[in-house]
């Protein structure tokens, strides 16, 4: 009932928007590329990303390898963790991420989903998102997350670029936390012990040889709970364990790009290099215009 309601409102954006010229700038420098989509193909795209975002068929996308969703050379941002660049990386990430896992985790598994808000001209979109999640490593419990996203797309309809935001995140995790114990001190305690056993179980499985990073189970234990921090809701792309976490996932499906990501330094995905300044000075992408170019 919403879905349709806010179709027929924007119904007359899209009307205007399509009277103007279709612009490819497929010539220009930098493989720049900003074709004029529409608003309602725009629509489309945002609903066939959230439905293969959605678990099961979000596994298929994940053994996929290099998702159709995404460009080649696609420049994706997720706040409070990094940024991630190219296909195969962001299948993983995107999609990999939160298909069922072994692993204790933060992550959840996506369910439905409703698109609550949404705005779109030439080739961007950007829209607000709730989707329902369950969360197997808390006892199974449903927890809408609003995300909100851009997109830009390229003239073959893939996701040139991506700019996300996990709205009220801080809640949501103090939220999961909270919920292995109605006191806070020794919730976190549980999930300290609990995450920093997955990730070193799943260093001392998959990464061996050069992709060794502890020397044993404990000497890894030792390091996440007692050498780095938790980290707050800010600090997934920091030297935390919260960090570590995320990255623990991915390490099964390639462990020579992951395995470092858990380790002492980090592997350049959890560490402390980058200040807020940074985060808030960026200029990333490089592969179209946020603002459209032509009205
Ligand atoms: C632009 O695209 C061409 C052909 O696809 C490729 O050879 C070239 O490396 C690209 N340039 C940049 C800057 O990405
Ligand atoms: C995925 O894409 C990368 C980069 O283009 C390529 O090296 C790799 O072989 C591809 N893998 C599969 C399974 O298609
Ligand atoms: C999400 O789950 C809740 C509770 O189970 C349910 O009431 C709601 O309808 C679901 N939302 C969607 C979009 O499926
Ligand atoms: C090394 O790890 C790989 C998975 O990353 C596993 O298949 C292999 O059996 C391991 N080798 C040893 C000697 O443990």
């Amino acid at each position: 009932m919403i879905l349709s309601a806010a179709f027929i409102v924007f119904a007359g954006v899209a009307a205007v928007i399509s009277a103007s010229p279709s612009v490819s700038r497929r010539d220009e420098p930098n493989n720049i590329s900003s074709p004029n989509l529409g608003y309602n193909e725009l629509y489309r795209l945002q609903n066939q990303f959230y439905e293969r975002f959605k678990y099961p068929n979000n596994v298929v996308e994940a053994h996929s390898i290099n998702s159709s969703v995404f460009a080649e050379n696609v420049q994706g941002r997720v706040s409070d963790t990094r940024n991630f660049q190219g296909r195969e990386l962001n299948t993983e990430y995107i999609f990999g991420l939160f298909i069922p896992s072994d692993s204790v985790s933060i992550i959840g598994r996506p369910g439905d989903f409703e698109i609550l808000q949404f705005a779109a001209n030439q080739n961007i979109a950007s829209a607000s998102t709730r989707v329902n999640f369950t969360f197997p490593s808390f006892g199974g419990i449903h927890m809408p997350i609003v995300i909100d996203t851009w997109f830009t797309y390229n003239d073959k309809k893939e996701i040139s670029q991506y700019d996300v935001v996990f709205r009220w995140f801080g809640y949501l995790l103090q939220n999961l936390l909270t919920s292995l114990d109605p006191d806070p001190v020794v919730g976190i305690k549980k999930a300290t012990m609990a995450l920093a056993t997955s990730i070193c179980t799943s260093e001392q499985t998959y990464c061996n040889g050069t992709n060794s990073q502890f020397g044993s189970q404990n000497e890894c234990m030792t390091f996440l709970t007692q050498d780095i921090r938790l980290g707050q809701s800010f600090e997934l792309g920091m030297n935390t364990l919260l960090c570590r976490s995320v990255h623990e996932v991915m390490i099964k499906y390639r462990p020579d790009v992951h395995c470092s990501h858990v380790g002492r330094d980090g592997g350049g995905m959890c560490d402390d290099s980058i200040s807020y300044l940074e985060k808030a000075n960026e200029a990333y992408y490089e592969n179209s215009p946020w603002i459209p170019t032509v009205s």
